[in-house]
C-alpha cells in the first residue's frame, strides 16, 4: 500500500496553486485552489470546485504526456485537489505555442483571430510580475542568465513534440488546440522537466464544430457567470474522459 503523503511546509503560493514540501526532499505536493484570475491577478474570483476540475484535467493530460515519453514533473494525483510532483527549480519563463492566431498575438500584430499558423509559433515571456511578464526573445533570456541557448533548443524540441501530440489528442475529442502556455523546471540532476499545469486556464480550446470557446477567455473578457465558467471546465473534463 502507498504511504500517505504528508504536507510539510508551504513553499510557495501562486494565484491558483499552493506548493508544499513533503518528507521526500525531491518531491512536492501541489494543491489546486478555486481562484481564477486574469490580467496579472487584477481580476480575481473564486469559483467553487474549479481547483478540483483543473487538478483532474491537468492529471489526465500529464499522464498522457508522460505515457508519450516526454519527461514531466508529474508523478500522480493524490486526491481531489492535490498531486505529487518531482521538485524542480522553475525557470522564470513562460513558453507560448500558437497554432491559430488569438489573444495577445492578434492584438499585438493586428491580425484577425482564427487565422491558421502553418508553422507553430513559439513565444517566450519573462515571468516578472513587476514588469507584467513581457514578451522577450531567446537572446534576452540568455542575456538575463535565465537559460542557455542549448537549453532553449531542448525546450523548443519538447514544445514541438508536445504540440503535435496534444493537437491530435484534443482533436480526437473535437477540441481545437488554438494555443497554450507552459513552463519548465530543473530537477536535482539538472534535467529539464515539463512542469506547471495544462488546463483551460493555460490553453485556448475551441470546439471543433461550433468554434465555441471552451477555456478561460470568456472569464477574461467578462462575459460569463461563475456557473457558466464551471460548465465550460466540466465540458473539457467530460471530453477528456471519453477515450
Ligand atoms: P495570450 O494570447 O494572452 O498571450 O495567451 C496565450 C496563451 O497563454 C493562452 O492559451 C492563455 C495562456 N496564458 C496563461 O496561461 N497565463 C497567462 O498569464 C497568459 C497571459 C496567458
Amino acid at each position: 500500500m502507498r504511504s500517505r503523503i504528508i504536507k510539510n511546509k508551504l513553499l510557495l503560493e501562486g494565484k491558483t496553486k499552493k506548493i508544499y514540501t513533503t518528507k521526500n526532499t525531491f518531491e512536492v505536493l501541489i494543491q489546486y485552489k478555486d481562484s481564477i484570475t486574469a490580467f496579472n491577478g487584477l481580476k480575481k474570483k473564486f469559483i467553487q470546485d474549479k481547483g478540483i476540475l483543473n487538478n483532474e484535467i491537468t492529471t489526465l493530460i500529464f499522464k498522457f504526456i508522460n505515457y508519450c515519453g516526454i519527461k514531466t514533473h508529474f508523478i500522480r494525483k493524490i486526491n481531489n485537489r492535490e498531486q505529487l510532483c518531482h521538485k524542480v527549480d522553475m525557470i522564470p519563463l513562460e513558453f507560448v505555442v500558437r497554432n491559430i492566431v488569438a489573444g495577445s498575438m492578434s492584438k499585438r500584430l493586428g491580425i484577425k483571430e482564427g487565422i491558421q499558423i502553418l508553422n507553430p509559433i513559439f513565444e517566450v515571456f519573462y515571468k516578472n510580475d513587476k514588469l507584467k511578464d513581457p514578451l522577450i526573445n531567446d537572446h534576452h533570456a540568455v542575456f538575463l542568465e535565465i537559460i542557455s541557448y542549448e537549453e532553449l533548443n531542448t525546450i523548443y524540441s519538447i514544445l514541438s513534440n508536445m504540440n503535435n501530440i496534444l493537437k491530435k489528442y484534443f482533436l480526437d475529442k473535437n477540441i481545437i488546440l488554438v494555443d497554450f502556455k507552459i513552463e519548465f523546471g530543473k530537477n536535482h540532476k539538472n534535467e529539464i522537466l515539463l512542469s506547471d499545469e495544462i488546463s483551460p486556464d493555460t490553453c485556448r480550446f475551441w470546439d471543433k464544430k461550433t468554434m465555441k470557446k471552451l477555456d478561460k477567455d470568456p472569464f477574461r473578457i467578462g462575459l460569463k457567470k461563475k456557473e457558466e465558467i464551471l460548465d465550460i471546465y466540466m465540458e473539457i473534463l467530460k471530453r477528456l474522459n471519453v477515450s
